[in-house]
C-alpha cells in the first residue's frame, strides 16, 4: 500500500516477555511467535487502508518513551502492556498524556486467571479492550482502532446479511 499523508499510521506496542511468544507458557499464549502477530498484522492494516509500526520492549521507560512519540508521530496505540497492565501508573500515565486513541489488548482472557490480573491499571485511559481470543485479540483490536481513526467513508463498513438471508 501506497503511504499518503491521509493513511493513519498506528503504533502496536507489545511490553515485557512478549517477545517470548511461542516458548513462553505456550497453554496460556498459544505457539504462535511475536513474527507470527506482527506480521498478520501488518497483513490486515494493508487490507484496512492503515500502516502499522510493531515494536515490543522489556523496559518501561522505554515503552514510555514510545507512547510519547506517538503525540506527534501516530494517529492512535494497539497495545499489549503485558504485566505491566497490572502495575504500572507511569504507563497509564503516559497513556493518558498522549491524547491518542489507545486499544489494550491481551492474549489470555485475564479475568480467568489470578486476582491479581484482575486489574488492569492502563485500561481506563483505553477507548477499549479486547481479550481472551489469542491472536485475534489483536485482529479485532486493530479494527476496533483503524476504524476510529480512518476517516468515515473509508473504515469498513458493517456488512449486513440481505434481510431475506437472515434467519
Ligand atoms: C497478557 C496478560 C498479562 O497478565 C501477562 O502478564 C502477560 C500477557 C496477555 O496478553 O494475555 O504478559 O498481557
Amino acid at each position: 500500500m501506497a503511504s499518503t499523508r491521509d493513511t493513519p499510521h498506528l503504533l502496536v506496542l507489545h511490553g515485557p516477555n512478549l517477545n517470548l511468544l511461542g516458548l513462553r507458557e505456550p497453554a496460556v499464549y498459544g505457539t504462535q511467535t511475536l513474527s507470527d502477530v506482527n506480521a498478520a498484522l501488518e497483513t490486515l492494516a494493508e487490507e484496512l487502508g492503515v500502516e502499522v509500526a510493531c515494536r515490543q520492549s522489556n523496559h518501561e521507560g522505554e515503552l514510555i518513551d514510545w507512547l510519547h512519540e506517538a503525540r506527534e508521530r501516530f494517529d492512535g496505540v494497539l497495545m499489549n502492556p503485558g504485566g505491566y497492565t497490572h502495575t504500572s501508573v507511569a504507563l497509564r500515565d503516559a497513556i493518558a498524556s498522549i491524547d491518542k486513541p489507545c486499544v489494550e489488548v491481551h492474549l489470555s482472557n485475564v479475568h480467568s486467571r489470578e486476582a491479581f490480573r484482575h486489574t488492569s491499571l492502563t485500561a481506563g485511559v483505553c477507548v477499549g479492550v479486547v481479550m481472551g481470543f489469542g491472536l485475534d485479540s489483536y485482529l479485532l483490536g486493530l479494527r476496533a482502532l483503524a476504524k476510529r481513526c480512518l476517516p468515515p467513508q473509508q473504515a469498513p463498513a458493517q456488512r449486513k446479511k440481505p434481510r431475506a438471508q437472515r434467519s
